[in-house]
């Protein structure tokens, strides 16, 4: 079975690597052994360490090694879109299988892919595009295929995930927090895909697409990321038992006409700390899964870095490989139910508001009504004078209000928070953030 590996960088070498260490396993698994035909990258001179093959394997040239006969398997491990969406269709369509890990590009255009796959005959698989190592895609392409899934809950971004439990673990500040992933190693040097929930946004449409048997694209994916959230957000979560986390949420509804709907968003949200994902730290990413007949499920591992990645790429290389030799091709995209897809001010959140407020008679009153006047129930209402509990204001005259409500349309809130900004009893809205799981 002869690979050409797009791509030697973090993966791609570990992948090599995984490769030449397992050769005669992932012979005995297959039934064949594996060869490296060649290794296409973008700078022949790099650097590579003491990467164990043939130098005279590298090239520039991926277009021209994936048109090669000899070539069974296209390993991407590059990312983006172009050049890479090209060379998968091109391969798909000459019938070759492709392992990939690239969630922008099958976020962006993932029915690309999956037609050119149908044309060729080929398997198309994608096991490390979410969560790095976690096997979860499998499981939802095929384990829970005779389930129905309602919700799939996760964090899928190990860089924000580090932020948001140092900014949790010690008080910091979001830049702080940045400045410490980025020398840890944690975050790119740009790290705006990760931060801004871009990765995020793209692995959700992943999964939604899987679980809900729907095309879903990363722009049909509500996304915020985490660099409006403030040491005195942690601070507030942590008062009410609660953790902050930047979700993904996939679910399953039904929209006022009566027809099914999933809705697909990315935001941070409080969660409270006897949550499941609550306890997932550092780099970590796990994901939640609630099915009708299954009941919850959780996959938790190392969602990102070289070797945890390449060990999803090559449980992909060994299927694919199987199947190649059995004569037979995995069950294609399952996009049936096309399901409508919700947009966000209808997503039912619910919401906890903090604000800053004159301490004076109907004050109390006026913000209720203002919660009333969109129809938002308030669930929970505490109050602290300057000084007080809440982490008051300190000014003399005034209050500091957390509110939290029960679950509304996500516009509703919206808009309750937009009147409550431009009230001049209210000196400002310090915090405003949605709130998961139960809390
Ligand atoms: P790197 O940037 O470390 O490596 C990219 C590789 O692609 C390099 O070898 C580079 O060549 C090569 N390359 C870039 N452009 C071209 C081109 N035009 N032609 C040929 N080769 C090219 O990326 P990663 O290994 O970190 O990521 C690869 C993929 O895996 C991405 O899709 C990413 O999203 C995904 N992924 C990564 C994870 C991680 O932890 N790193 C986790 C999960 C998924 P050269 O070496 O010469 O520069
Ligand atoms: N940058 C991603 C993360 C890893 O921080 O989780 C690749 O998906």
């Amino acid at each position: 079975m002869r690979l050409a590996l797009l791509g030697c960088g973090t993966v791609g070498q570990e992948v090599v690597r995984l490769l030449h260490e397992q050769a005669s396993d992932l012979a005995a698994r297959i039934g064949a052994p594996l060869e490296i035909a060649g290794i296409a990258v973008r700078r022949l001179g790099r650097d590579r360490g003491d990467l164990p093959v043939d130098p005279a394997l590298f090239t520039t040239d991926a277009l021209g090694l994936i048109k090669r006969d000899d070539v069974d398997v296209v390993i991407e491990v590059v990312g983006g879109i172009e050049p890479a969406r090209g060379w998968l269709v091109e391969a798909l369509r000459a019938g070759k299988s492709v392992v990939t890990a690239n969630k922008a590009l099958l976020a962006e255009d993932g029915v690309a892919l999956h037609e050119a796959a149908a044309e060729g005959g080929g398997d198309l698989y994608y096991e490390a595009s979410v969560a790095g190592a976690i096997p979860l895609l499998r499981p939802l392409r095929e384990s829970l295929h005779g389930d129905r899934i309602n919700r799939v809950t996760g964090i899928v971004n190990g860089t924000t995930n580090f932020i948001l439990s140092a900014m949790d673990a010690t008080g910091a500040g979001f830049a702080e927090a940045l400045e410490e992933a980025t020398e840890l190693g944690y975050a790119e040097a740009d790290p705006t895909a990760d931060v801004e929930g871009f990765d995020a946004a793209a692995k959700a449409a992943i999964l939604a697409s899987l679980a809900f048997h729907t095309r879903v694209g990363a722009a049909d994916v509500h996304r915020e990321g985490i660099t409006e959230v403030t040491a005195a957000d942690v601070a507030s979560a942590q008062a009410m038992g609660c953790t902050i986390k930047l979700l993904c949420i996939a679910a399953r509804g039904v929209d006022p006409a009566g027809r099914e709907t999933v809705s697909v968003r990315v935001h941070p949200a409080m969660i409270p700390r006897s949550h499941p994902l609550a306890s997932v730290s550092d780099a970590f990413n796990a994901v939640f899964v609630e099915a009708d007949a299954a009941g919850q499920l959780m996959f938790y591992g190392r969602g990102a870095g070289g070797a945890p990645t390449a060990s999803a790429v090559l449980g992909d290389v060994v299927a694919v490989a199987r199947n190649r030799l059995a004569g037979v091709r995995a069950a294609s995209e399952s996009a049936y139910a096309d399901l409508a897809v919700r947009p966000m001010g209808e997503a039912l959140t619910r919401y906890h508001v903090s604000l800053d407020v004159a301490d004076r008679p109907g004050v109390l009153a006026a913000v209720a009504g203002v919660f009333a006047r969109h129809d938002v129930s308030i669930a929970t209402v505490r109050q602290g004078s300057a000084g007080g509990s809440t982490g008051a204001t300190g000014r003399a005259g005034d209050a500091e209000l957390v509110i939290v409500t029960h679950v509304a349309p996500d516009a509703a809130l919206a808009a309750t928070v937009g009147e409550l900004r431009g009230l001049d009893i209210v000196r400002s809205v310090t915090s405003v953030l949605r709130v998961e799981g139960g809390a």
